[in-house]
């Protein structure tokens, strides 16, 4: 193996750069050129690559984002757009790429290991809706963002004794919400993976009242709905006024934590370890803090499961 290549796809997430840092290090340890791609699958198809060398890596394990540059692309998901792919990848003298993002990108690299072109995927979305891995790199970084908010947010709701309503990202998963909302303390945590009976949160807000609590935080996945229709019914139902806190994009940012950088440093030296062992469609994840990697084909049909232990707990914790 003499050259690989290394992009980020989808969302960026914080730790991406410290998993492209491995990539590039572990490579020209090993002897092997690297070249970046940048913007993803649409750079790659309009032939937006360069050469890494172990320099153009420096001092980035600590930022947010992606020094790569991410897309999403349309034009990829077709044929034409693939065949595009992989003449720049042979034009290059590319053996072998690394995907770094969520589980689009992989269906990306699934497409090209069809047309028999080795890739690897790194689990990297601030999601971690990924099965084959407990942790995708960026959640620990964006959980801790979440975290911080909703304690600003308690500082307010209990000065002015009111019920504010925090509304996270995480596509269709739920893990954001529940994780914060666990460490944050949520009377209520609202996620997609649990359709609990609106009246079970109105029941719990009532409650609380009625012990004398008169300050409460709901954290809301933004899978589940709007925050603000959210709002509009318990108004409707309780005359009860909550305020809305919808978080947005500075979940996706700012400098990723030591978990998310050792995370995203295992799993990038590992993806270059797997090429270099001559293997293709698989991608890296840990599990039970051991480094593990599966068929991409497995993981895209497979499902990411929320750890329903830990919401029962924050049922038990909140009452
Ligand atoms: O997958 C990461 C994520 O931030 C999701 O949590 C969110 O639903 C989505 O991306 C937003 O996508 P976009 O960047 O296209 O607005």
């Amino acid at each position: 193996l003499k050259k690989i290549g290394v992009l980020t796809s989808g969302g960026d997430a914080p730790g991406m750069n410290a998993a492209i840092r491995a990539v590039v290090r572990k490579a020209i340890y090993h002897n092997i050129e690297v070249y970046g791609i940048r913007y993803g699958y649409q750079g790659l198809m309009e032939g937006n690559i360069k050469k890494m060398d172990l320099g153009s890596v420096g001092d980035i394990i600590h930022r947010g984002g992606t020094i790569l540059a991410t897309a999403r692309s349309q034009e990829f998901k077709t044929e034409e757009g693939q065949q595009r792919a992989i003449e720049q990848l042979n034009k290059w003298g590319i053996e072998g790429l690394v995907v770094i993002g969520g589980d689009g990108s992989f269906r990306g690299a699934q497409k090209l290991t069809s047309r028999g072109f080795p890739c690897i995927g790194v689990p990297g979305t601030i999601d971690n809706d990924i099965p084959g891995t407990d942790f995708t790199i960026g959640f620990d970084t964006s959980l801790n963002t979440v975290l911080e908010a909703i304690d600003k947010v308690r500082d307010t709701a209990t000065s002015h004794e009111r019920t504010y309503i925090i509304e996270t990202m995480g596509r269709n998963a739920g893990d954001l919400a529940l994780w914060a909302g666990l460490a944050g303390g949520a009377e209520s945590i609202i996620i997609p993976e649990v359709d609990e009976e609106f009246s079970n949160i109105i029941h719990r807000l009532e409650r609380s009242r009625e012990r004398g609590k008169r300050h409460s935080i709901i954290v809301l996945a933004e899978g589940v709905g709007n925050a603000f229709e959210f709002s509009e019914r318990i108004k409707k139902e309780t005359g009860i006024e909550t305020r809305v806190t919808v978080l947005g994009y500075i979940q996706r940012g700012g400098s990723p934590t030591a978990q998310d950088r050792v995370l995203a440093s295992r799993l990038g030296a590992r993806a270059v370890e797997l090429l270099i062992e001559n293997k293709s469609d698989r991608m890296v994840g840990i599990r039970n803090n051991e480094i593990v990697d599966n068929d991409i084909d497995d993981i895209l049909s497979g499902k990411h499961h929320l750890n329903k232990g830990m919401y029962n707990l924050s049922k038990e914790l909140s009452i």
